[in-house]
This record gives structure tokens, sequence and C-alpha cells, in this order.
């Protein structure tokens, strides 16, 4: 069933990604002429987060409420079978079995999204997949730099931080090869990727700021440290000194650039909390964009466009 899931960016181009931008903005401007009592109900879809999430679980739940769509959702192992040892493999091939309209799933790497697309009926939407992506929120990132720009192609996105651990920049090199813009990365050298090829990459933050149209600061991702380099290499208070985004190194990017962050965040050190409140800082209408972006996923699949 890989045809409709959403797993990765291997089955979109230029214009699909663009007519989705254009529908969410339809569904952002027509948000208040709604009422949840006139969708008709169509099916059920099954939300399997295996790994916690805020912002993509809500924004899935509230896309699905709002498409006619009633998402029955498992939030952790506790109540499950999980909790008697069944696998994430063999929970989903269970669920499959009950037929749901689609599944969205959250899960570490160990369970083999594109493989287990191949071999269930029901189609998947990858909500965060360990480090290989997470598509919905580069769409979302890249939709609010599009209602900024109304464009992307030649655009330069800086991402500094924990490169190395983010299914965040995973998926915006695949989406940048589509919609044409470029990435920096500006990271200390033990959570830089081995590949850089074709990315510009910055030791110096302020070099990388004075050169990008937006910067997204990542999350420092403990929980993904298992390289022994990693652990010891990372010293917060050198990273907040050389990498932190703050008032200071944020001089150095243009006045009408973008600030982004994934979220969550762990302020006071990739980023400093004052920054929610600099003007060119998007980081909670990204949060806001994320609604829409997947009530439009959501909407295509119901119309069988996905
Ligand atoms: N950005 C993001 O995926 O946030 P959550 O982990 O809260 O879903």
């Amino acid at each position: 069933m890989v045809a409709m899931s959403l797993i990765d960016f291997s089955q979109q181009n230029e214009k699909a990604i663009y007519d989705l931008f254009k529908s969410s903005l339809i569904l952002k401007r027509n948000f208040n002429n709604y009422s949840l009592s006139q969708v008709q109900v169509k099916g059920i879809a099954y939300l399997l987060f295996f790994e916690p999430s805020t912002r993509t679980r809500f924004s899935f739940e509230s896309a699905c409420a709002r498409s006619g769509v009633h998402p029955i959702v498992l939030s952790s192992a506790t109540g499950t079978s999980l909790e008697k040892g069944e696998t994430m493999e063999d929970t989903v091939f269970n669920l499959d079995a009950l037929r749901p309209l689609f599944f969205v799933i959250r899960c570490p790497d160990e369970l083999d999204l594109l493989s287990l697309a191949k071999e269930i009926k029901t189609p998947i939407f990858n909500a965060g997949w360990g480090w290989r992506g997470h598509p919905t929120q580069a769409l979302l990132d890249a939709l609010t730099l599009y209602e900024r720009w109304e464009t992307l192609r030649g655009k330069k996105l800086l991402f500094v931080g924990d490169i190395k651990h983010s299914r965040v920049v995973s998926s915006h090199l695949d989406l940048a090869k589509i919609c044409g813009y470029k990435i920096g990365y500006s990271a200390p050298h033990y959570f830089l990727p081995v590949e850089t090829e074709g990315i510009e990459v910055f030791s110096n933050v302020n070099e990388g700021l004075k050169w990008a149209d937006a910067v997204c600061a990542l999350r420092v991702q403990k929980e993904r440290h298992f390289d022994e380099n990693v652990r010891k290499g990372f010293d917060v208070d050198l990273y907040k000194m050389d990498f932190g985004i703050n008032q200071k190194s944020l001089t150095n990017l243009k006045s009408d650039g973008v600030i982004l962050h994934p979220g969550p965040i762990n302020y006071g050190i990739e980023i400093e909390k004052e920054i929610l409140k600099d003007p060119r800082s998007v980081i909670l209408k990204l949060v806001e964009n994320g609604m829409f972006i997947r009530q439009a996923i959501v909407q295509n699949f119901l119309n069988g466009k996905t």
C-alpha cells in the first residue's frame, strides 16, 4: 500500500507540494467558517504514537476530526499488549486487520515503515520515524516559509545544532531537492553527519546566520546519543557559547529573516526563551500551520489524491 502512504517524499513532486500548500492556506483562511457538527464521519484512523509527541499528535488528531475521520490514538504502551511483549510490528499487523482508513505512526528506527507499508493493506502517514524522517514537519516548515515568500526556490535554510540525529533535517534534504531551496549546517563536529555533499557547512554560526534566509535551531536529542563520541563531545556550556541561538547571534540574521524550531525546545541550550518574542520567530506559527498541512494531507487522501 506504499502508493497512498506518506513515509518519505519519493512519490512527490513540486507541483503536488505547492498544491498541498495552497489547500492548507485555504483551510487556514476558512478556519472560522466551519462547524464540527456539519462534518460527515467517513471512517476511522489509528494514530499510533510509539514515541512521545505533543504537536504532531494533537495536530493530526485535530486534522482528522476536522476532516470527518474519527481518530483512535495509542499514546503509550500502558493498557495495550505492548506491555505483554507484543512488538510494534505485530501491533500494526493486528490493527491492520480492523481495516482503519489509514495509520499515522510515530516510531523509533527499529520499526521499518517502508517494509511494513508493503505488507499491510492500510496506508501509513509517517509522524516521525527515528532519525530517518519527519515529512509532515518538513512540510509545515516549508508551508510557513512559502506563506512568507510565495516560493522556496533559491532560498537558504540553515540548520543549527544536533543535525546528526535530526529526522527533520533528513526530510528537508529530500524536500529541498524537490522545491529547490538550499540547506546549510552549523554544528560542532560531533553533531555533524558524515555526509555533507552539496551542503554549506559553517563552523562559525554567525557566518551561517549571515548566509541564511531562515534559521532552524534543533533540539539537542540526548535520547539518541548512543555514540560515545557524541556523549563525550557534548559540553553544554561550550555548545551554548559557540552555537546557541540568542539575541547576540541573531544580530547576524537579516532583519526579514525567519527563525524556526520544530519543538520541543530545550530553552537556554539551543535557543533562548526570549527569542519566541523576536518578530522574526515563527515558532508557534509552525505549530498552527502543522494542523492545516495535516488536514490538507488527510483531505487529499479522502479525495484519492495522496
Ligand atoms: N515537532 C514535533 O514533532 O513535535 P512533537 O514531538 O511534540 O510532535
